[in-house]
């Protein structure tokens, strides 16, 4: 029961009859908490408050329900990065946090849903932790993925919590645990039940359980000799997930371990200058660009109100069964309908998986798998919000199927096809109303790639594209409306990427030299490895379906394979040879000196990114970039295609480009949308 209330803008504090201050954040004008400036400097005279008052105990909770504090405010990153003076306000908050855990009475945090990067970094500076035992709860410190690492003092506190051996993981992939983990790892101290979390705060607070020590491994690794060999094999094992000069900010943490370990305050010092080095690199501007881009694909139309709560999907193979298990798993019911159960089957037994791996606990699992319904007598039709068909890629059979669902849906569903080439007007030909199909186009594989392209023509309504969009950001995946045309956006823009990796094959180059060309120039698979995993049968087919439109030769060698049943990954047999799915790399194999052979690939995407953008196909060069990032995994670090030939500089892809057209031929031609390009 509350003794006395104070209200700050964003903080709510209340004092209790016991003497605890409870501090509840609750930031104004926002629906998840952040630790902005202003939050910050509240809290300050929070702080200044206990100091002066000497309350019982100072607890920090969320007013909000989705979670404690969900980071810094990456706004106020932009103009640090801009103009600089990260250091002087990290140093600020350092010496916030400082106080705070320098306070007399106990401190503790009540963590509830995200507690991530700078909330994190709040709640280590409090003696403890308590967090819900909630699948929700998701507690990490993913500041490498905005090019940055922990600076706000989390650095040093996971340190020197849980030790280099377990905390160095966890920074440097930025990854982020349950409750239940975070408790193993010793982060926080108790997990607990919802009805269970103040009574919880205040035991800990009354009984004031001694701070466990440093173990004997932590000890031992921070030794001024141990430090060295463990941070070399970290380092050696951090190499061959990235580069440094593509992503500086995992190898400072080392860095910083290294040279610093096991002295805290010396820790806190280089953490803050690292930190704000780390600010001003290309990579951290690039990866808070694309998080703002990421932003802006999930903020929600406020005009509309569309909720799906039941998806039927008609095709289990590959992408139907998969898109079904996503939406079980997003909390919708699923029917998922094909020819006949034994088609169903595999892709409920893939759910299942899938299930277990993101849920952990069995009764949530129990439940996903209840709201998935196997339907082969596609009763789910008349009853669902949206119709997903993922059936083969023929289009007269998807003709026909549209026609039957558009008597049968319910008047206000989307209809929507997943198809990745044939044209959306072919396939609403025979709809009354024609302007009600949307594309809902997915990637393989759907729980992995966040990108959607939500296709349209020129004959669909506005509202279904919206819809379509509204729905996509319901289950957590990024939608980008692209006009259809062939390949539509992200498979049109790979395909001349790819098969200038052939070209180049054909020419000589080992796939493992092209494989590595590319890898190097930032993309997360090569261009042969990943036509092999696509399956070489599929990459000919998307690109004879683009051959007319776009004026594209396909190498004869890939005719070839497939006229053989060389099909890549799925055969056992394509660029590269597998066992037992896994691919067989030459190491040694020999190094062409052909030139040109990184700009010959890159360019053929840049120059076809360009075309895309003068044609209309996205509505502007941010969300070219973001679909190419997110669908493909274009270079992070160099922020999108676009991105990356404005600060190359558009007058060196032209001169580029030229030299190219001049060795190679037309294809390398410079689309004449690079005027507009600035
Ligand atoms: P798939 O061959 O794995 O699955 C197709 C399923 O549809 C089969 O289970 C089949 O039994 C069922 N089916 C066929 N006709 C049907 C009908 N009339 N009624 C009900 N079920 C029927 O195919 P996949 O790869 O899943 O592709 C499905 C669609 O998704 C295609 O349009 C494809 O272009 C598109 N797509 C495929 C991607 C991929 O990577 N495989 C990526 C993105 C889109």
């Amino acid at each position: 029961m509350a003794e006395k209330q104070m209200k700050y803008k964003n903080w709510l504090l209340e004092t209790d009859a016991s003497g605890v201050l409870w501090c509840h954040l609750d930031v104004a004008g926002k629906s998840t908490n952040i630790l902005s400036t202003e939050v910050l400097e509240e809290f300050q005279s929070i702080v200044e408050t206990a100091e002066n008052s000497a309350p019982v105990g100072l607890v920090i909770m969320s007013r909000k329900d989705n979670g404690f504090i969900a980071g810094a405010n990456i706004d106020e990153f932009i103009p640090l990065q801009e103009s600089g003076g990260a250091l002087e306000h990290i140093q600020h908050v350092h010496a916030l946090f400082d106080r705070l855990e320098a306070l007399s009475c106990p401190t503790l945090a009540l963590i509830n849903g995200f507690c991530l990067g700078g909330g994190l970094e709040l709640a280590l500076a409090c003696r403890y932790r308590v967090a819900l035992d909630d699948p929700k709860t998701r507690i990490g410190l993913p500041e490498v993925m905005l090019g940055i690492h922990p600076g706000f003092g989390g650095l040093m506190r996971l340190l020197r919590l849980i030790g280099p051996i377990q905390a160095i993981p966890l920074m440097l992939t930025g990854r982020s645990l349950d409750a239940r983990k975070a408790k193993k790892l010793g982060i926080v101290d108790k997990v607990v039940a919802h009805r269970q979390l103040r009574r919880s705060a205040e035991i800990m607070l009354e009984q004031r359980p001694s701070l466990k020590k440093a173990g004997v491994l932590q000890n031992i690794s921070n030794l001024p000799l141990v430090r060295p060999l463990l941070a070399k094999y970290m380092r050696s094992q951090l190499e061959k997930k990235a580069r440094q000069d593509h992503y500086p900010a995992p190898f400072a943490i080392l860095d910083v371990w290294e040279k610093h370990g096991g002295d805290d305050r010396a820790v806190l010092k280089a953490e803050a200058e690292s930190v704000a080095e780390m600010f001003e690199t290309d990579t951290s501007k690039s990866l808070v660009r694309l998080f703002k881009l990421q932003d802006r694909l999930k903020s929600k139309n406020p005009e509309l109100e569309f909720k799906a709560e039941h998806v039927h999907v008609i095709g289990a193979g590959v992408m139907g069964g998969d898109i079904a298990a996503w939406c079980a798993l997003q909390g919708m019911t699923v029917t998922l309908q094909d020819r006949e159960p034994k088609f169903i089957a595999p892709a409920i037994k893939r759910a299942h998986t899938l299930f277990k791996r993101k849920l952990k606990q069995t009764r949530l699992v129990t439940a996903a798998m209840d709201r998935l319904i196997p339907d082969h007598k596609a009763l789910g039709v008349e009853k669902a919000d949206v119709i997903i068909e993922a059936i083969v890629e023929n289009a007269d059979t998807k003709i026909a199927l549209f026609k039957d669902l558009e008597s049968r849906a319910k008047k206000d569903a989307i209809l929507a096809t997943n198809t990745s080439s044939i044209p959306l007007d072919e396939i609403s030909t025979q709809l009354n109303n024609p302007g009600r199909l949307a594309g809902i186009h997915f990637f393989n594989p759907v729980a992995k790639m966040q990108l959607v392209e939500v296709v349209y023509s020129a004959k669909t309504d506005k509202q279904w594209i919206d819809k379509a969009t509204a729905f996509c950001q319901q289950i957590s995946r990024l939608p980008v409306s692209v006009l259809s045309s062939p390949g539509f956006l992200v498979n049109r823009i790979l395909t001349p990427y790819l098969l200038e990796a052939v070209a180049l094959w054909e020419e000589g180059v080992s796939a493992e030299q092209i494989d590595k060309v590319a890898k190097n120039f930032g993309m997360p698979m090569g261009p042969v490895e990943l036509a092999d995993t696509v399956g070489l049968d599929i990459c000919l087919s998307v690109s004879q379906n683009m051959a007319d439109t776009l004026n594209i030769k396909i190498p004869e060698q890939l005719q070839q394979m497939v006229n053989k049943g060389n099909l890549g990954k799925k055969s056992s047999r394509g660029f590269y040879e597998y066992e037992k799915g896994k691919l067989k790399k030459n190491k040694n194999y020999v190094k062409s000196s052909l030139p040109d052979i990184e700009d010959r690939m890159v360019m053929r995407i840049l120059n076809e990114c360009v075309a895309c953008l003068h044609e209309g196909l996205v509505e502007d060069s941010d969300l070219l970039d973001a679909g190419m990032v997110f669908g493909t995994g274009f270079a992070p670090f160099r922020g999108g295609p676009l991105h990356y030939a404005k600060a190359r500089g558009v007058e060196n892809i032209r001169a580029t480009l030229k030299d190219l057209e001049d060795k190679y031929g037309e294809r390398f031609r410079a689309h004449e949308g690079w005027q507009q390009v600035k």
